[in-house]
């Protein structure tokens, strides 16, 4: 399994980013400033976008694994990944994510816990209402967790 850094072409991977963030003009809200990862063993198993927001804080802003490759374990991969790579450089590791069944135990998961919400971040960002597991996306929820 190899983690590779994209540095061009980034929209190639736009399927995937799609999946954890499905308007494309949110995404393109962070994607040239990020740094983006892949993890491939010759397939393309999840991408990773993080961006550093400052006084020590890196962010997950993408993270997607591919559909027939969920729930084996990529995803909590790419976490750890991310850790070895930055620990030493920043302080914290942070994602904002909905409050949805399909994410929120994920991150728990990962060690992640819940910090602060964006009361509304959905409703007002978006140009359409998402819903995931059969409810509505309204707050962001943001998670850290100690680098
Ligand atoms: C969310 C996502 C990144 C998780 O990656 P994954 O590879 O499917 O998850 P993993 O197999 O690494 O799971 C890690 C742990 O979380 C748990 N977990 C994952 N999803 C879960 C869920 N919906 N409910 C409960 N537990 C869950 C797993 O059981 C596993 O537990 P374990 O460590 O005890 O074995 C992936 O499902 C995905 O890409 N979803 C679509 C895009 C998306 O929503 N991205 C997040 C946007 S914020």
């Amino acid at each position: 399994m190899e983690l590779l850094e994209i540095t061009h072409d980034k929209k190639d991977y736009l399927d995937l980013l799609l999946l954890a963030d499905e308007q494309e003009s949110m995404i393109d809200r962070y994607l040239e400033r990020g740094t983006m990862y892949v993890l491939s063993d010759g397939d393309v198993r999840a991408v990773c976008v993080v961006t550093d927001e400052g006084e020590g804080v890196l962010e997950i802003k993408n993270l997607a694994v591919s559909p027939d490759c969920q729930h084996h374990g990529y995803g909590k991969q790419m976490i750890r990944l991310m850790e070895e790579r930055y620990r030493g450089r920043f302080r914290t590791l942070r994602v904002g994510t909905g409050d949805s069944p399909l994410t929120v135990p994920f991150y728990e998961k990962c060690g992640f816990r819940e910090v602060y919400r964006v009361k509304g971040f959905f409703t007002e960002h978006y140009d359409h209402p998402i819903f995931e597991a059969g409810r509505q996306l309204v707050d962001m929820v943001y998670f850290e967790k100690a680098l």
